[in-house]
């Protein structure tokens, strides 16, 4: 466990140093418009429910103090009233009305954020949750990469918003980065679709947030957003195929004679499984196991070698390498850059 967090903690001051970090839970520091949407409508929400809770507990406060039983009580019941049609008018319109307001104003910010049309440069980003990672595509540009997102920075006047289509490959999860949108269900045979439009650069956390199994917990999404330029240089990387060293030759074919190929795709290479990860650019994320891990050469030994104890239950077989063949495997990883 120790490892773990020591892991997480090595890999957030690694990227603390080159671009801001937004911690996961800060739901009061939206910098997207629909997570500030959502915002603004809960502050609404909780502006009213504060009210009622005064009001109703100011009420009751008041009638125990009042009416609290007193040394010369006389025990006599207190006389018996029933029945005031204006009372219960009252307090059958109100709350009706309350509610009225709450649910158009609810009504009124789904309806602009599900409405929004869609910009010519608009960035599609296919989400497709897995048990228990994130795969990302891009459709048209032949990216595909794993747990972490990259978008361009959109501030107001030079939007550029990414439009998401969310899909699940098994169980239903749900996608939620506080700060820059609500949750939105991913759900087996069901397209979802949200959008994203950060103000800022910097990296964003977020989680699954519907229970999918043992490792739920761990299915860290991280979303790089940048500016247009590096978002752009990011796509042609990602779109070249795999780096092919010759100084790991030995070791590429050791791998690709191996069954990661079953489930893995290398791009260039005859690896193309769909069942795991594409590791094409494996080198060019941080981070293993949706998070769990940092992405360097320790991580690609401990995660190859032993997966269900980094993060027991997950769909990766302990393969059981032998060290040689475990460190040919790390050795090939570690040059996919
Ligand atoms: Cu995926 Cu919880």
């Amino acid at each position: 466990m120790s490892f773990r967090l020591l892991a997480v903690g090595l890999v957030l001051a690694g990227a603390v140093r080159s671009q801001t970090v937004h911690a996961v839970g800060d739901i009061f520091k939206p910098l997207a418009s629909p997570a500030l949407a959502v915002r603004d409508l809960s502050y609404l929400v909780f502006a009213i429910c504060g009210a009622i809770f005064v009001i109703v507990g100011g009420l009751l406060a008041y009638a125990l103090v009042r009416f609290r039983r007193r040394a010369h009580n006389d025990n006599s019941e207190p006389p018996q009233v029933y029945g005031s049609s204006q009372i219960e008018i009252a307090w059958t319109v109100i709350p009706i009305l309350i509610v009225f307001v709450i649910t158009m104003a609810t009504a009124r910010v789904i309806a602009a954020l599900q409405d929004k049309s869609q910009p010519a440069n608009a960035v599609q980003v296919t989400v497709i949750g897995h048990q228990w990672w994130w795969e990302f595509r891009y459709p048209g540009s032949n990216v595909v990469t794993a747990n972490e997102m990259h978008i361009p920075v959109s501030p107001a006047g030079k939007e550029r918003p990414a439009f998401l289509t969310l899909e699940s490959a098994d169980v239903a999860h749900s996608f939620w980065v506080p700060q820059l949108a609500g949750k939105t269900d991913v759900i087996p045979n069901r397209d979802n679709h949200m959008w994203l439009d950060p103000h800022e650069t910097g990296i964003y956390y977020g989680n699954c947030a519907e229970y999918c199994g043992t490792q739920h917990a761990n299915m860290l999404i991280r979303i790089v957003v940048e500016s247009d330029e590096d978002f752009d240089r990011w796509i042609a990387l990602q779109q070249q195929p795999a780096v092919a060293d010759p100084k790991v030759s030995r070791a590429r074919d050791a791998f690709l004679g191996m069954a990661c190929i079953n489930c893995h795709t290398v791009r260039g290479t005859p690896a193309h499984g769909i069942f795991g990860p594409d590791l094409t650019h494996l080198m060019s994320r941080h981070t293993l196991a949706s998070g769990m891990i940092p992405n360097n050469f320790g991580g690609l030994f401990a995660w190859v070698g032993h997966p269900q104890a980094v993060k027991p239950g997950n769909l990766m077989p302990d393969m059981q390498l032998n060290d040689k063949e475990l460190s040919q495997v790390a050795s090939y990883l570690a040059t996919l850059r």
